[in-house]
């Protein structure tokens, strides 16, 4: 199987900054779950681009990557045809933020979003905002490298929200579903990230509502 090679041979399709090769991929197990995920002809969006690549590529999926640096893209394209994989996938080498708003009006709906570019705040929400609204309802939203601060919000977001369902949570990799399209009331009022928040000062203005009366049937 193809993707047991791939995982054998850990290529490096990235590089450090002062251009030495590195991996800066997903786990093996994240890559493996990914795959089971797509089936051939899934349309499907990462940003970043490496390991995970692969997972899209040998299910069969409409694939697009996004990656500022372009070495990148000839890398994988040179590994999958020293190896017989069909490199049938769109890459495009520029930062997510200035592709997605534009992509997104052009692309049919996504089956798969796997954010995994700029983890420096606020990229993985950027990525999220564009993607999301593509994403068909029982698609899949994957969030990497939850566990940092930059990203984790993201993560703590889409666990509260009413139309997101944890499916799996793999290494630093949270896998989500999207169980429907979210429902907005009053703006901000619906998202479970302000359930506590929206009690608190219904509470607060009841509490002060009554004070006020209390106060003003004394004076009388
Ligand atoms: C952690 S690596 C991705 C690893 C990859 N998922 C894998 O399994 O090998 C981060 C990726 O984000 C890309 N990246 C950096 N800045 C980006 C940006 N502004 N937009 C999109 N991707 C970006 C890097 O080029 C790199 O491919």
């Amino acid at each position: 199987m193809q993707i047991e090679k791939l995982l054998q041979d850990n290529p490096s399709f990235h590089v450090w900054s002062d251009g030495s090769a590195a991996n800066f991929g997903v786990s093996d197990r994240v890559v493996k779950y990914i795959y089971g995920k797509l089936k051939p002809g899934d349309v499907t969006l990462e940003t970043g681009s490496g390991k995970s690549t692969f997972a899209f590529l040998l299910a069969g999926c409409k694939h697009t990557a996004i990656a500022p640096d372009p070495g990148e893209e000839l890398r994988i394209r040179n590994y999958c045809s020293a190896n017989q994989i069909v490199t049938d996938f769109t890459f495009i080498a520029n930062s997510s933020a200035e592709v997605l708003p534009l992509l997104v009006n052009n692309i049919p709906a996504l089956d798969f979003v796997f954010i995994d570019g700029a983890h420096r705040y606020p990229y993985a929400e950027i990525d999220y905002h564009f993607t999301e609204k593509k994403l068909r309802t029982g698609g899949y939203m994957v969030v990497d490298d939850i566990h940092l601060p930059s990203v984790r919000n993201l993560y703590v977001f889409l666990k509260n929200e009413k139309n997101w369902e944890l499916d799996a949570l793999i290494d630093k990799t949270a896998f989500f579903k999207k169980t429907g399209e979210e429902i907005l009331i009053n703006d901000w009022q619906n998202q479970g990230i302000n359930r506590y928040f929206l009690v608190y000062s219904n509470m607060k203005a009841k509490a002060v509502g009554l004070i006020k009366s209390v106060l003003g049937m004394k004076r009388r």
